[in-house]
């Protein structure tokens, strides 16, 4: 069954008196239930802003988007979200930024049980130590961290992550994408995660499936399956012939979009 339905979405911005910003034109999509799906494309294409539909942030021009079957209403805690700029409250340290959400989506529980869980996630973040610092206090990358933290804590179904390792270097972050698939893993019932991303090894690492989105406006330039086995071992991943042809699928899918936006120029991946 599907999670989420995009069908024939259009998303334009108002500017002001300028002519409108065409974001996105016609996207049509969908999530199946406990999949991990990203989204790749150039800066600019249009994937924050298909985010932001999912949330409920946005609303779209055209078209509908379907979550379980019924038309997305607004923002509601049957989500979890990681935007692309970390959404931490800066006057709450990393602990009770996550209680406080808790709070918001148990009612019931404790105030013991809800600092357990945030120091829970805290510790599988690898952020001992750091659980009454306040955002300002933390790095980028452990700020994302946190963000990352408190998504994963509130148990929805649904997880949507905008570039969520973007300020993270990159041996963390190879720790991370472990940890997500884990968590993403373990649960009785899979999470259903919508996971946008720059990185192309990233993206194949983790998904079942990639969309590959051209920019301006934002379409859909391909859906491509990855059907290796799980659990999936990085090393022997990137030795596998069928991993290299479907990177250097997306990577040619990736420059005619560039090549054709900066003239032709060599671009490095
Ligand atoms: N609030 C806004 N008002 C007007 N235009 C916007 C707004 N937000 C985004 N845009 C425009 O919509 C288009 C898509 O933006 P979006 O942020 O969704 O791209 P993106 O794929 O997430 O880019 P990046 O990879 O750089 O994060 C861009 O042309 C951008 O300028
Ligand atoms: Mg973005």
């Amino acid at each position: 069954m599907s999670k989420l339905v995009v069908k024939n979405v259009t998303l334009n911005y108002a500017n002001g008196n300028k002519s409108n910003t065409t974001a996105l034109e016609n996207i049509n999509f969908s999530v199946s239930e406990g999949e991990f799906l990203s989204i790749i494309g150039p800066s600019g294409c249009g994937k924050s802003s298909i985010l932001n539909l999912f949330t409920g942030l946005l609303s779209a021009s055209e078209g509908e988007i379907l979550l379980n079957g019924k038309a997305i209403s607004g923002t509601g805690l049957d989500r979890g979200v990681v935007f692309q700029h970390y959404s931490l409250f800066p006057w709450m340290s990393a602990k009770k930024n996550i209680s406080f959400a808790l709070s918001q989506s148990f009612p019931s529980k404790s105030k013991k049980e809800l600092t357990r869980i945030a120091e829970d996630y805290l510790g599988a973040m690898g952020l001992k130590g750091f659980e009454d610092k306040f955002p300002a206090e933390l790095s980028g990358g452990m700020q994302q961290r946190v963000a990352i933290a408190k998504a994963l804590a509130m148990d929805t179904e649904l997880i949507l992550m905008d570039e969520p390792f973007g300020a993270v270097d990159s041996k963390t972050r190879v720790v991370l994408q472990d940890k997500l698939l884990n968590m993403w893993d373990s649960g009785e019932q899979k999470k259903t995660v919508v996971f946008i991303t720059h990185d192309i090894d990233e993206a194949i690492f983790l998904s079942d499936r990639i969309i590959v989105m051209s920019s301006g406006p934002g379409r859909v330039k391909r859906e491509i399956a990855v059907n290796f086995a799980r659990p999936r071992d990085r090393f022997s991943l990137t030795k596998n012939a069928e991993y290299a042809h479907l990177r250097n699928e997306i990577v040619s899918l990736f420059y005619d979009d560039l090549a054709s936006k900066i003239g032709g120029e060599e671009v490095v991946l």
